[in-house]
């Protein structure tokens, strides 16, 4: 199984279009210790060949353009990209499925919460249903995963619950949304039968269940959005907390680097960064602290081989 890190950023990508910080402006300038990031996803594949992505970003034709064993190579038009698979229903992992239009066969996989969500959309029916099919998956149920002759591939999937909450724009306005477990937020287990690959990158916080889970993975990438939760309203960028986002931060006695002391874990990657957080800057100590404890921050183009 082979795994690429199309997009690290979280939702506005690092530079965000409107922000003018500091990391953000290094980034501009072509500083190459504050390199660009695409919004999050990853391509999967067993064989190099048939790939599958978690989360469509809305930077995906970018990533596709950066990324040739995603690029069409057969007859006039074609793509090895044979399914999607989606953990949440946020913009910044949902839009770039539009940029899949075009009468192209493959599967959208997601939970019922997520298929409802995509389903309330008609903007999402340009993905035409005789062509892409929308196949639910229960939480807690290993599913193969499908190639593009409709057989099974070796890959199966199996989302897991994870703490969050709804996307932003399905939030009611009057009250803060509810921070929990249901079918809208979960993580991805990837496995090919013999190596566990888990994406998470969204997660509001650490359960037992969880731990368990994560336990002995030989892969996991996770939530980095924010170093700390108030760093977005300390910093002056934004007004949200990072838990009313839905986000546990890197640092902390409740954050992700204390929660993953416990956890043994093969390789443990950061994506899903926020452009406020410091770990997207090179010299910054933050990035070193990360790095001591035995993690890795995840960049566009990133190889993964497990
Ligand atoms: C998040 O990860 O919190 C969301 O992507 C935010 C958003 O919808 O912009
Ligand atoms: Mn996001």
């Amino acid at each position: 199984m082979q795994a690429r890190v199309l997009g690290a950023a979280a939702g506005g990508g690092f530079p965000q279009w409107n922000s003018n910080a500091i990391g953000c402006r290094r980034a501009r300038a072509g500083d190459p210790l504050a390199k660009p990031r695409t919004q999050a996803s990853i391509a999967v594949s067993h064989d190099g060949e048939q790939w599958f992505l978690f989360n469509a970003s809305p930077d995906l034709r970018q990533q596709i353009e950066m990324t040739p064993c995603l690029q069409p190579r057969q007859g006039l038009r074609s793509s090895p990209i044979v399914g999607v698979v989606l953990t949440n229903g946020d913009v910044d992992a949902i839009a770039g499925l539009l940029t899949l239009r075009e009468r192209h066969a493959f599967t959208v996989y997601g939970t019922g919460g997520i298929q409802a969500i995509l389903n309330a959309n008609p903007i999402f029916d340009v993905l035409a249903r005789d062509v892409v099919s929308r196949r639910s998956v229960d939480i807690g149920t290993p599913t193969r995963l499908t190639l593009a002759d409709g057989s099974f591939g070796r890959l199966t999937v199996e989302l897991i619950a994870v703490p969050g909450k709804i996307p932003l724009y399905l939030e009611d306005s009057s009250e803060p949304p509810v921070i929990g477990v249901d079918d809208t937020t979960v993580g991805a287990v990837i496995s090919d039968g013999h190596r566990r690959l888990i994406f998470i990158p969204s997660c509001a916080a650490m359960t037992g269940e969880l731990a368990r889970l994560l336990h002995t993975a030989d892969v996991v990438l996770f939530d980095g959005t924010l170093w700390t939760d108030d760093e977005m309203l300390r910093s002056g960028v934004g007004g949200k907390t990072g838990l009313r986002m839905g986000h546990m931060s890197v640092s902390g006695p409740n954050g992700t680097l204390a929660a993953f002391e416990r956890i043994d874990v093969g390789r443990k990657i950061l994506l899903h960064i926020n452009n406020s957080n410091p770990i997207l800057l090179g010299d910054s100590p933050e990035r070193a602290i990360v790095e001591a404890a035995g993690w890795e921050v995840a960049y566009d183009g990133m190889e993964i081989q497990l």
